[in-house]
């Protein structure tokens, strides 16, 4: 009897923890990146364990890399775009690293839709991203069935000082590398936005 009552526990908890995905980073901006686009650290939740690192290309392209850990060799995602005074066009590359093989997308913004919406694809569904104007909140939803499957929110001593962003992912149908370059774009047009 306790068995069967462990073993049904046992299922609701693997389900719950299947179903109930909820990861969360805190990506914060350098403080100074030249020339160049924004430079980022992804830290765990606890901000105090580096994961990941964005870096810039200096160049006319918004161009990211973002490297597993400190290392900066051997990218595991990429991010290049065009800007120009109404659109933010770009190409997405994310390293299946089960596969060895890169799987692309694209992210376009068109700056004259009111308030701040990006849209991604990749491996074939597209995802918008989202901000209310002037909002520090932006949410990522799956076209395909209106799910979230992620959220951040800048902090507000971002006004005052380097950008911080918390990020929650709400799912596992891509990989967490996606958001990343999602905060990397709509920080880079925001900067855009308020330096005319
Ligand atoms: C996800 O986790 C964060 C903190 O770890 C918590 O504040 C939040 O309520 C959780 N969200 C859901 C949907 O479980
Ligand atoms: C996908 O992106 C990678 C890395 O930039 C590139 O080497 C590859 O040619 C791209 N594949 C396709 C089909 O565009």
């Amino acid at each position: 009897m306790y068995k069967i009552i462990a073993i049904l526990l046992l299922i609701v908890l693997i389900k719950d923890g299947y179903c109930g995905t909820n990861r969360t980073y805190l990506i914060k901006k350098d403080l100074i990146s030249g020339l160049k686009g924004g430079e980022f650290t992804v830290y765990d939740t606890t901000g105090k364990n580096a994961l990941f690192r964005m870096e810039s290309k200096p160049g006319v392209l918004h161009n990211v890399r973002l490297f597993d850990g400190l290392t900066k060799k051997n990218p595991i995602a990429l991010l290049k775009a065009k800007l120009s005074v109404v659109l933010y066009k770009g190409t997405i590359a994310i390293l299946n690293k089960k596969l060895n093989q890169w799987q692309n997308g694209t992210i376009n913004q068109n700056y004259k839709i009111v308030g701040n919406k990006f849209l991604l694809s990749y491996n074939n569904v597209d995802i918008s991203m989202e901000g209310k104007a002037a909002s520090l909140d932006t949410t990522f939803i799956d076209q395909s069935n209106q799910q979230v499957l992620a959220k951040f929110h800048k902090r507000v001593s971002s006004l005052f000082w380097r950008n911080k962003y918390d990020i929650q992912i709400l799912s596992d149908k891509f990989p967490d590398q996606i958001y990343f370059l999602g905060v990397a774009a709509r920080d880079h047009t925001n900067k855009k936005i308020h330096s005319g």
